[in-house]
């Protein structure tokens, strides 16, 4: 058997803990309730059905939490399941706020609690036990009416946002021939995916044997936080596609490597270490699309570049273009 990465006592190595949990993928779900007419959402991944007779599912929330309280007395709560352009929404609803209601399309569901728009899924509950679940109360509601659309899932794993694609081992012929007969994906967005996951895994290889000993996720940070510095690490959150905690992790252990430095208002730079690591795997990534790229014309590779910076730009309303990562 292997050895693990890691492992122990969890009281003791919490942040191993963590990561060891953010192992089993969830779906993303912002959970609402209405309370003396005042509304309460938040994004949560503890989601989970329970049975279907009667119809029960449950989550947890942390008694820290602002809205904790709200929960803790409803009577009813709506779970939305989100949809995978639904990142946003999800980001809304991880942060404490005043206001995170403003401006978002949503109606009434059962008790009162919203419903938004562009879900993949929502159950309408009624809040029928609570149980004490340490640093977390958990909630079962019974459900009263359930929504499904037409839409893909957002996912969650590892700390990051995720899309659902059917493992490559248990695609099943359904005799609408998913490849060209030379063997080429038909659909562009699987194309997509497959290119990306292609990538990344070289360039990660790439980047650990040439001693650069960076994730990709540090280097997106450190790259991030070179394009406009002195941005807080919530400001960056955005570019990164991880939730608070696993934000905070990444930022601790860049700034434990000396490579960023973090001033006493939160604001978020490269040391000049971290700029030398950066130009290093900058120059990496150029010499790995030297080998990756070979015997495809320049003219190909700049309609690539185009197409891509366009979907980019449209799916976050950034008219900037993005430059190689
Ligand atoms: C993907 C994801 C899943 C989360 N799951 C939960 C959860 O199940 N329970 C919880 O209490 N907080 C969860 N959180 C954190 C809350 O969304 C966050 O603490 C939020 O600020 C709480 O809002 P409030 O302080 O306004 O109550 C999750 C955050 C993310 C990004």
């Amino acid at each position: 058997m292997r050895s693990p990465i890691e492992g122990g006592n969890p009281r003791v190595e919490t942040d191993g803990f963590r990561r060891s949990l953010a192992e089993f993928a969830t779906g993303v779900t912002v959970i609402t309730t209405s309370v003396d007419g005042q509304r309460f959402g938040l994004t949560s991944n503890s989601f989970a059905s329970v049975s279907l007779e009667p119809p029960l599912v449950l989550w947890s929330i942390r008694r820290e939490s602002k809205s904790f309280s709200a929960f803790a007395a409803c009577s009813h709560f709506a779970v939305n399941i989100l949809a995978d352009d639904q990142i946003e929404l999800s980001q809304r609803f991880a942060r404490s706020g005043p206001d995170k209601f403003r401006d978002l399309d949503c109606h009434a569901g059962e008790g009162g609690a919203p419903l938004f728009a562009g879900m993949a899924a929502s159950f309408e509950c009624v809040c029928s036990q609570t149980y004490d679940g340490g640093d977390h109360l958990v909630l079962v509601g019974e459900v009263l009416r359930y929504s499904r659309y037409d839409r893909q899932p957002l996912l969650f794993v590892k700390g990051r946002y995720a899309v659902s694609a059917d493992h490559p081992d248990t695609r099943v012929f359904d005799g609408k021939d998913v490849r060209l007969e030379d063997g080429e994906e038909r659909v562009l967005s699987n194309l997509m995916i497959r290119a990306y996951s292609a990538i990344a895994a070289r360039l990660e290889r790439g980047r650990q044997t040439a001693g650069l000993g960076l994730t990709l996720m540090q280097a997106r940070l450190l790259r991030a936080a070179a394009t406009s510095p002195d941005r807080t690490l919530d400001e960056l959150m955005p570019e990164l596609f991880l939730d608070f905690n696993a934000s905070r992790n990444l930022l601790e252990s860049v700034v434990a490597l000396g490579l960023v430095a973090v001033d006493d208002r939160g604001r978020v730079r490269l040391t000049i270490v971290g700029e030398e690591r950066l130009h290093a795997i900058v120059a990496h990534a150029h010499a790995n699309e030297e080998i990756l790229f070979q015997g495809i014309a320049d003219a190909d590779l700049a309609t690539v570049r185009r197409v891509l910076n366009t979907m980019i730009s449209k799916q976050f309303g950034d008219s900037k273009s993005v430059a190689a990562r």
